[in-house]
């Protein structure tokens, strides 16, 4: 009987490292470049979306912002934080582009299009990216040391995945509601060559 339930303790207390070790074990971490604030750039710059998130004059969309759309701000500083001291001496004067580690990133033979989902089909940026655009921190950057994929592909605690299911589960959701032959209709189901390169 106490054999038994020493046993159990051990397997117990196993378990309980293991859970709490795995995702460490499987994921590398490394944090951004400089600790961005999507919240401070809101409420103190008033900045939206899209003058970092923009569309480009041909559709394409312009993803993470280079350095020159900082520097039109922070040429000189705008306050009094350390954090915005080390990012104008470390990267804009020197003129060095911030090595911005992205999230959402796909294998290279996957293709995926902002535009149609944005502009077209109205998703919110929140629907795939969860509240990345009202944070007042930028997490570590999290790596599947086996697959080299980023841990946001899976759906980190709390966020949407974009595996293959979760793009497939939302064009057959979309196509179902849009049945009655509004523009989410054609989403339905895809051949491998729409998404694959
Ligand atoms: C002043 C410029 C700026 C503004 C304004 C801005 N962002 Fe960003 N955003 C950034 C930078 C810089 C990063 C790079 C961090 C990184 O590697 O993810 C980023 C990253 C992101 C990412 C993560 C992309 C990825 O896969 O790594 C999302 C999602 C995002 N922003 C959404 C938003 C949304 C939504 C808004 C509006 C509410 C917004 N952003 C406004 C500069 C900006
Ligand atoms: C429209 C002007 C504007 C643009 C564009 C802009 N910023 Fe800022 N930034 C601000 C303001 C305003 C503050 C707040 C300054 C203060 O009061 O401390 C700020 C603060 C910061 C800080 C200080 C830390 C913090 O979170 O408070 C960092 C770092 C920073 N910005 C980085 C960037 C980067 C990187 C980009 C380009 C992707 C960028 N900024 C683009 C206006 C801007
Ligand atoms: C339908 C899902 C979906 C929606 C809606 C969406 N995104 Fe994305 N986003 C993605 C995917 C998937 C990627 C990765 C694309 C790739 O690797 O080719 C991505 C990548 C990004 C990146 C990183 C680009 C890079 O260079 O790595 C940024 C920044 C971003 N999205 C911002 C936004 C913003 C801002 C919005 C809203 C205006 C938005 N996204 C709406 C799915 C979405
Ligand atoms: C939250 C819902 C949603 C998610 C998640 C989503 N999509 Fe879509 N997608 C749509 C809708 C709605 C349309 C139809 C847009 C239109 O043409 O009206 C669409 C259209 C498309 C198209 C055809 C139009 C084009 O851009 O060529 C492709 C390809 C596509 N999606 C790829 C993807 C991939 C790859 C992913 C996952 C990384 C993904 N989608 C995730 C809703 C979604
Ligand atoms: C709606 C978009 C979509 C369609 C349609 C689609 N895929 Fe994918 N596929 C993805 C995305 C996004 C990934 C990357 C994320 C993942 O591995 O789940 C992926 C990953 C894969 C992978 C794994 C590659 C790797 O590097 O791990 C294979 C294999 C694959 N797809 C084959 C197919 C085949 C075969 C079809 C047609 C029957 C197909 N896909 C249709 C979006 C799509």
């Amino acid at each position: 009987m106490r054999r038994n339930i020493f046993i159990a303790v051990g397997l117990l207390a196993g378990l309980g490292a293991g859970w709490a070790g795995f995702p460490r074990a499987i994921y590398s971490r490394r944090p951004q470049p400089v600790d961005f604030s999507h919240k401070v750039h809101a409420d103190k710059a008033g900045a939206k979306c899209e003058d970092c998130h923009g569309f480009r004059e041909d559709g394409s969309f312009a993803g993470i912002p280079t350095l020159d759309k900082c520097a039109s701000c922070h040429a000189a500083p705008m306050g009094s934080t350390a954090t915005e001291k080390s990012f104008i001496d470390t990267y804009v004067t020197p003129g060095r582009e911030p090595q911005w580690l992205s999230y959402a990133r796909q294998p290279e033979n996957v293709y995926f299009s902002h535009i149609t989902h944005v502009k077209r089909a109205q998703l919110k940026c929140a629907q795939c990216h969860g509240d990345e655009g009202s944070a007042d921190h930028l997490r570590p950057f999290e790596q599947d040391r086996v697959s080299g994929y980023s841990r946001d592909i899976w759906g980190a605690p709390g966020r949407p995945g974009m595996k293959m299911d979760d793009c497939v589960n939302c064009h057959r959701q979309s196509a179902a509601k849009g049945a009655a032959g509004t523009l989410s209709a054609q989403a339905g189901e895809r051949g491998c060559l729409d998404c694959h390169k």
